[in-house]
């Protein structure tokens, strides 16, 4: 793996021509994503700045991102552009890290309409000459050209009661209080991960600290959280947070997590009550640094999450390719009887192609083309060609059933899922891969699934897996970089009653 030195990490992009070489070289891998937002080149981390400008009907994303290989380092925000959230459009460099205040990186935010002018707030990350860190709340307007135009000066700076780990403002307009707050991940001087709350009647100016939100029952969990948010979801707010540096029950040596708790907000008491226990946002691997779309409230009667799809200080097959990451195709979050549902988006249904396979009664709408064996098909349980990008509908009768992806046709490799019907248990592995994916923070998960498994919708692109489990009651997600040429490239299905298999 690459060594990066202080000076490599922190050389900044002049021009977009520097990375063309680099660009053209990444664009031969086989692991290039079909329908993910992914880097052009380097390294990407969060979604930033997420949000639906509802007068042109486009959906606003930023990434965090590295522009010279697979590492962390001097970070600026690209911006893509949608009107469907699954195709994307390159709408350039968002955010330069090229002032005082953001001088070591433009760090994560998120973005609000008022006024009909879209704002986005970001953690200017400075670094003074003797590497001492000082994170500015900054702001900036989206103007219509997709230019982005900084403010002179940040709207604070951090706090001097807690450490230097002050960042990923995101912001909210109360109305009922008429206030705008702001609220900010943050790890206190005695190492607890908490949230600092900002308040103003203006969302360009006059910020002052409110103070901590006390998340009841989260006084002691991890030492920092990083990228959090509240959002309401029906008459129910969601907490999404990653707290670091805290182990948790079977996730094995894990120490980043992307947690929800659904509860109540009070803003004037300054508190946040869990109405029930944390879970976990995905089943998976892979998923960091969810954020949700702004300003779709008066358009869609759900939330709009985008995550990516990576973890902090983990290495990944691409690196060696010199680029990194890709964001989770985008979810919508609805709250049904008191439970977070999360489903594909919508729209990535009408990219459906051609028919792949099909069998059982799944569906009587044309051909099933290459439908049954891949050819030397051992054991019990089919094989099928994983065409990637596909979406496949799985059903099950509420039976066990097994699935190896992206297997060799000796059913070896891949990523497999059994599930025991009788206990609701299913058991997830990536221990069989034959290209490993940092094996040392655990390669198992076991979940028990409160309602029996019967429905599965399943994404895989070319270094991806998604499976939405019963309508978005469970999400696995999971990298995955097969080496097609020997063989890795079969799903193997035992026990699911019919399906439906599209390109897409
Ligand atoms: C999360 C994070 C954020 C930070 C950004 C820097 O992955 O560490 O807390 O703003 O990435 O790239």
């Amino acid at each position: 793996m690459k060594e990066w030195t202080k000076e490599e990490r922190y050389r900044p992009l002049n021009s977009l021509d520097e990375i063309r070489e680099l660009e053209e070289k990444i664009k031969t891998s086989p692991f290039r994503q079909g329908f993910h937002v992914q880097p052009r080149t380097g390294l990407l981390n969060d979604p930033n700045g997420f949000i639906y400008d509802d007068e042109t009907k486009t959906w606003h994303l930023f990434y965090q991102w590295f522009p010279w290989g697979a590492t962390h380092g001097l970070k600026y925000w690209y911006h893509m552009t949608s009107k469907n959230l699954v195709n994307w459009e390159d709408a350039g460099i968002g955010i330069k890290p090229d002032t005082d205040m953001d001088n070591k990186g433009a760090y994560s935010g998120s973005a609000i309409k008022c006024n009909g002018e879209i704002y986005i707030y970001y953690t200017g990350n400075h670094r003074d000459e003797n590497w001492v860190r000082t994170a500015y709340t900054c702001l900036a307007k989206l103007k219509s050209d997709n230019s982005v135009e900084k403010f002179e000066k940040p709207l604070f700076g951090p706090e001097e009661d807690y450490s230097e780990h002050q960042r990923d403002p995101k912001i909210w307009y109360d109305e009922k209080l008429g206030k705008y707050f702001i609220i900010i991940g943050a790890r206190s001087k005695d190492d607890r991960g908490c949230l600092l709350v900002y308040e103003s009647e203006d969302a360009t100016q006059g910020w002052k600290l409110k103070g901590e939100l006390n998340v009841k029952g989260y006084e002691a969990f991890g030492k920092m959280w990083e990228c959090p948010s509240i959002e309401k979801i029906g008459d129910s707010y969601v907490f999404i947070f990653c707290p670091q540096f805290i182990k948790l029950p079977g996730r094995g040596e894990v120490t980043n997590h992307n947690l929800y708790v659904i509860g109540d907000l009070d803003m004037e008491k300054m508190t946040f009550t869990p109405t029930g226990d944390f879970k976990h946002l995905d089943l998976g691997f892979e998923v960091y640094a969810a954020a949700c779309a702004a300003n779709t409230e008066k358009t869609f009667d759900y939330k709009v999450l985008s995550a990516w799809m990576g973890l902090p200080d983990a290495v990944y097959y691409t690196d060696d390719e010199d680029w990194s990451g890709c964001l989770t195709l985008p979810r919508e979050l609805h709250i049904k009887d008191g439970k977070l549902l999360q489903k594909p988006i919508r729209n990535i249904f009408d990219a459906k192609k051609e028919m792949l396979y099909s069998e059982g009664n799944a569906g009587d709408n044309g051909s099933t083309e290459n439908s049954g064996d891949a050819g030397s098909v051992a054991s019990a349980g089919k094989y099928y060609e994983i065409k990637a990008p596909s979406v496949w509908e799985l059903a099950t009768e509420n039976d066990d059933f097994n699935m190896e992806i992206f297997c060799d046709a000796d059913g070896n490799g891949g990523i497999s899922l059994s599930y025991d019907a009788s206990s609701s248990c299913l058991k997830i592995s990536r221990a069989k891969l034959k290209r490993k994916i940092n094996p040392e923070y655990g390669e198992e998960r076991e979940v028990i699934f409160e309602n029996a498994i019967s429905k599965l919708t399943c994404f895989f692109d070319n270094s991806s897996i998604e499976i939405f489990f019963n309508d978005g009651e469970e999400v696995f997600t999971s990298r995955i970089f097969p080496d097609r040429e020997n063989g890795e490239k079969y799903l193997k299905l035992e026990g699911i009653k019919k399906f439906l298999a599209y390109g897409l």
